[in-house]
């Protein structure tokens, strides 16, 4: 139990409680979990099991085999929710598995924190080589508490199945592997400490901010509220014993770790990104609509994460594509899919903006496949597409899955948001034109500028001057600029307590591009962070100024997934449309005319808003007001000899 929840129980029954001893009556005694089919059986007298995710598993002669995709099994969210709690003085850790892909953090079983804040909880699982077990006791004095992870002496056999048990009895861990003792620390001492927000979870590794889900098998687990002795350790382990003889299979059916998606869409080429649970080499096979174009693009090196950039392309074209990996015998395919290049100048195109696919995976998928019902040409992301940058499972599990189809048939032009956490997994995935921390790029009569809004924006850094060159450089109709954090929003919150102070209205890393973005004409920027939408009055400096005399719109669509915040109880001076709801945004461009629209989670339009440019007042009206003399209309390629593309 932890102090806290001791703390708010001690003033009301006094003594009463304060007198029991730490292994309080009520606390749950042996529990054992068998496998069953797909499922986790909960014996008598066990916990069931409280959630179980949607990670592919399958039965197996002796016991489920698991993907790895992430960890199935979750018997509470939180120690602290659990009926008398865990016993903490003394405590067994039991299971019987096979492990198929080695990892740095395997989990088994386990109810723990291991971040930045906390170091608690207990677990029993693997790493690259050896099994270990890990306690934190309220014995080690450290605020916020501190794991010891005990590792094996032996290290495990890939495939083969093992007996591990951990124990730990207030003063000793101990760890066997097959009946054996294979390692002893006296570190920890005292109850095993939970902060009481340890998820208790069976087939992975699973904290705060990680979920390393096992790639194996698994038939039983138990935990026990005493501390075995190694005779009941060697009688446990000859239950099973027939099962540790046999020796190593591994599964080499190849699966995807993430199925085959699109990134980078130019008029001539698309990058294709997929992963593998397993190395394997790829292929993949793109045609057009006739059939007079074939071709095959593969990589041979064996690659868990493959990434082939289809070049030679004609613009705004539809191809058929189909990623094939293969290793030894086993070959997967993706299934034929398809894409459209990116439209040329002139061509008429939609997109559609979506930011902050970080939480809420059910809200995730019903925006991406709303997205994706308007058959958009392209996606782009305002960041934040997952919880946690460096978490593999939210990636492979939350973010990946539910986009799509939406992002098997669309590519994604994705910034960093803070939660990317500039993870390496963020650049492994996402296939981006240099530097891709930020880039821009064309599609139709339109130039996108890709912020950061993670690094700085500050005058001379290198990122305004390379955004300042680039805008200079842009000979298109219609100039967006896209990064994570608003650089103006009437949120309540996030920049000053609204309600109680004052507000700095947006990011100040952010607000550094304004003047840029006004300097040259940027018609809309998009950001994401704050979970609501918001659109702004057009904007020159902190002032309204409508969009043809050259202010810029700020858009704020942050309505992917994550848990919704809230605005300034009172308007600001440049807050226009606001919406508090889950939402996507939509715009479709043809001969200089932008029509744009937000649609919320149940596909009900609640922005609508059109941009025009055909008598080029915007571009006159702005040099008019910079006192600048131009022709009527500031030259764009429309404007250019037709030979001179
Ligand atoms: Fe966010
Ligand atoms: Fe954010």
């Amino acid at each position: 139990m932890t102090d806290r929840i001791r703390f708010i129980v001690v003033p009301l029954l006094g003594f009463v409680v304060t007198a029991l001893p730490a292994r309080a009556h009520g606390q749950v005694g042996a529990q054992r979990w068998t496998t069953a089919g797909t499922e986790l059986e909960a014996a008598s007298g066990t916990l069931a099991v409280s959630e179980t995710r949607p990670i592919p598993r399958a039965a197996v002669a002796s016991g489920l085999a698991l993907s790895g995709r992430g960890t199935p099994f979750v018997i509470a969210p939180r120690v602290d929710g659990i009926a008398g709690g865990l016993a903490t003085d003394a405590v067994t850790l039991e299971a019987w598995v096979s492990i198929d892909t080695p990892t740095q953090w395997g989990g088994v079983v386990g109810a723990i924190q291991d971040n930045a804040e906390a170091e608690t909880g207990m677990i029993l699982g693997y790493g690259y080589e050896k099994p270990y077990f890990g306690i934190a006791s309220t014995g080690v004095d450290d605020v916020d508490g501190k794991l010891t992870y005990l590792e094996s002496s032996k290290p495990y056999e890939i495939g083969k199945w093992h007996h591990l048990v951990g124990t730990y009895d207030g003063t000793t861990m101990r760890l066997y592997v097959d009946g054996e003792p294979v390692a002893e620390s006296r570190d920890q001492s005292g109850p095993v400490r939970f902060r009481g927000d340890e998820p208790l979870v069976i087939g992975g590794y699973v904290d705060r901010n990680e979920d390393h889900g096992l790639d194996g098998r698994l038939l039983e687990v138990s935990i026990l509220p005493e501390a075995i002795s190694a005779a009941e350790v060697r009688r446990r382990f000859a239950r099973h014993a027939d099962l540790a003889a046999l020796p190593p299979e591994i599964d080499t059916t190849l699966a995807w770790m993430v199925e085959p998606f699109l990134v980078w869409p130019t008029t001539d080429a698309m990058s294709v990104v997929a992963e593998t649970m397993a190395p394997s080499a790829m292929e993949v096979r793109v045609r057009d609509e006739s059939g007079d174009f074939q071709r095959t693009w593969r990589n041979e090196q064996a690659a868990r994460i493959h990434e082939f950039r289809i070049e030679g392309l004609d613009a705004n074209t539809k191809y058929f594509y189909e990623v094939v990996a293969d290793a030894g015998k086993s070959s997967l395919s993706g299934g034929v899919k398809t894409f459209r290049t990116a439209a040329d100048r002139g061509d008429p195109f939609t997109f559609v903006a979506i930011g902050d696919t970080q939480s809420q995976p059910a809200v995730v998928k019903r925006i991406a496949d709303l997205a994706f019902e308007t058959r958009p040409s392209l996606l782009v992301h305002a960041g934040d597409l997952v919880t946690t940058g460096g978490d593999k499972g939210h990636w492979t599990n939350h973010f990946f899955p539910n986009m799509r189809p939406l992002i098997d048939r669309v590519a994604i032009m994705p910034v960093l948001g803070n939660h990317e956490q500039d993870a390496k997994l963020y650049y492994d995935y996402m296939s981006l034109p240099d530097p891709e921390r930020w880039y821009s790029f064309s599609y139709g009569d339109a130039d996108f500028f890709m912020i950061d809004g993670n690094r700085s924006l500050a005058d001379r850094s290198a990122q305004l001057e390379w955004l300042e060159t680039a805008l200079a450089a842009s000979d298109a109709e219609w100039k967006f600029a896209v990064l994570h954090q608003p650089p103006w929003t009437s949120d309540s919150d996030d920049y000053g307590d609204t309600y109680q102070t004052s507000s700095k209205r947006g990011d100040p890393n952010a607000r550094n591009i304004t003047s840029l973005l006004e300097k040259h004409g940027v018609d809309l920027c998009f950001s994401g962070h704050v979970h609501d939408y918001e659109r702004t009055f057009p904007m020159v400096g902190e002032d309204v100024v409508p969009w043809d005399e050259g202010g810029v719109i700020y858009v704020t669509t942050a309505g992917g997934g994550g848990h919704l915040e809230d605005f300034d109880p009172a308007n600001t001076t440049f807050g226009h449309r606001k919406a508090r709801r889950h939402h996507f945004v939509y715009c479709g461009i043809h001969d200089g005319i932008l029509e744009f629209q937000a649609m919320d989670e149940d596909g009900r339009l609640f922005d609508v808003l059109t941009l025009d440019k055909r008598d080029g007042r915007r571009s006159v009206a702005r040099a008019a007001r910079e006192g600048v003399e131009i022709a009527p209309k500031t030259p764009t390629w429309r404007d250019a000899p037709a030979d001179g593309r």
